[in-house]
């Protein structure tokens, strides 16, 4: 007998499948829930996966695993793909993958199956990650094979005595401590709107307190470390923040996405501790980081996104550039100070050791401080590729002025 491990959410997809999947391929199923922090009774999911007749049921808590290993790094490397969105979906799934090989082995089992439609970006991040750490297994995506909506879904548990409680289907969601991704449904008109029924951890900015709020986050190299001079546990921390600048009505993003089979889809999310952190991470990097090594740092963060969204988390790529992204946070410490109002989040004042505007400043009294009469030279050989081009395309224009001006007189 054919033994499989699926990835269980307590969705009505990954429900069905347990039968589905233990009828088709006369296979053991093992079920397996990784905690991200996504809020769920996972007792209660436990029990669901028992009760449909799984022959052993995995709940692994890989929140801290999520925050240190994967969030801390999409921090560091100011994680944004198509400049809106976090990742916060993105980064979970190769944590989830990598789970799963992790169970298929301790269980000796043949496969590893996933809910996933074939028309989003989770089948890539989950079977690109999955065939990388574990060739030998085989991927079972009974959604996209078989077209299972939720109608055949539904038609599906109700022959086979499965339980499953239909929520009002007007939302996809996927969440974790990192944010929470909204779509289909109403979002899917792009000329409307998101309506409120689609946010759960923001407060409309209207809505939010008339008063800002001022939060000051400490970073060490790169990772947040203390909120208001309390020092927490990056989960700890990230749920807090969560909760505070959710109440504020910050994080709510709604963008036109760019997925990696090629279509656009509308996304909203709320976000609204890595709304924060980012915010707050980016500035402190402006105060401590060369130019040279922003300017650079922007495309090896760019890259980094966009390898990660597109589900190429254990690609050499990605690791050469965590390798980048690792030491150029070496002097990323010190205090950020953000203001909460209403939907938005500002820094507005920093610190830092490292900082090199504190240098320029204490160079400031003594005698040798800045040569205001070298920027002379420097203007003259700065602008010189400039000057010269621009001084012969005078001379081309001058010269076909007058050629068609004795064109002209013929
Ligand atoms: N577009 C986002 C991403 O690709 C969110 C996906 C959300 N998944 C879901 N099942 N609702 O990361």
């Amino acid at each position: 007998m054919e033994k499989i491990v699926l990835a269980y959410s307590g969705g009505l997809d990954t429900t069905v499948m347990i039968k589905w999947l233990a009828e088709k391929y006369n296979a053991e199923i093992v079920t397996v829930t990784v905690n991200v922090g996504q809020q769920e009774d996972l007792k209660a999911v436990e029990d669901k996966a028992l009760k449909l007749g799984v022959s052993r049921h995995y709940n692994i808590d890989a929140t801290k695993e999520f925050v240190e290993d994967y969030v801390f790094p999409a921090i560091q490397a100011n994680a944004l793909y198509q400049e809106k969105y976090p990742l916060s979906t993105a980064l979970a799934r190769p944590l989830i993958a990598a789970k799963l090989v992790e169970v298929a082995r301790k269980e000796k089992a043949s496969a590893v199956a996933h809910g996933c439609t074939g028309k989003g970006n989770d089948q890539v991040r989950f079977e690109v990650s999955i065939r990388a750490l574990a060739p030998e297994l085989t991927v079972l995506a009974p959604v996209r094979k078989w077209g299972l909506t939720r109608d055949k879904e539904i038609e599906y548990a109700q022959k086979h005595g499965i339980p499953v409680i239909l929520k009002e289907a007007s939302y996809s969601i996927d969440q974790n401590l990192w944010g929470r991704s909204i779509e289909s449904g109403p979002l899917e008109h792009l000329d409307t709107e998101p309506p409120e029924d689609a946010f759960s951890w923001t407060t409309s900015p209207e809505k939010a307190p008339d008063k800002p709020a001022y939060l000051t986050v400490k970073f060490e190299e790169g990772v947040p470390i203390a909120l208001n001079g309390e020092e927490l546990d990056g989960v700890t921390l990230i749920e807090n923040l969560n909760r505070i600048a959710g109440a504020h009505g910050i994080g709510r993003i709604d963008h036109v996405e760019d997925r990696v089979v090629g279509l656009k889809s509308r996304e909203v999310y709320e976000c609204p501790a890595a709304a924060c952190l980012l915010e707050a991470h980016r500035d402190l990097e402006k105060l401590v980081l060369t130019r040279h090594e922003l300017m650079f740092k922007q495309y090896v963060d760019s890259q980094w996104s966009w390898l990660v969204y597109s589900g190429l988390w254990e690609d050499p790529l990605k690791k050469d550039l965590d390798a980048f992204i690792k030491t150029s946070q070496q002097r990323v410490s010190g205090s950020v100070k953000l203001k909460l109002f209403k939907g938005s989040v500002k820094t507005v004042a920093r610190s830092s050791p490292f900082s090199l505007y504190d240098l320029r400043l204490a160079t400031y009294d003594v005698k040798s401080t800045f040569d205001q009469s070298a920027s002379e030279g420097f203007i003259e050989i700065w602008g010189l590729p400039t000057k010269v081009s621009s001084q012969l395309l005078a001379k081309l224009k001058s010269a076909t002025k007058e050629s068609e001006v004795s064109e002209d007189e013929k």
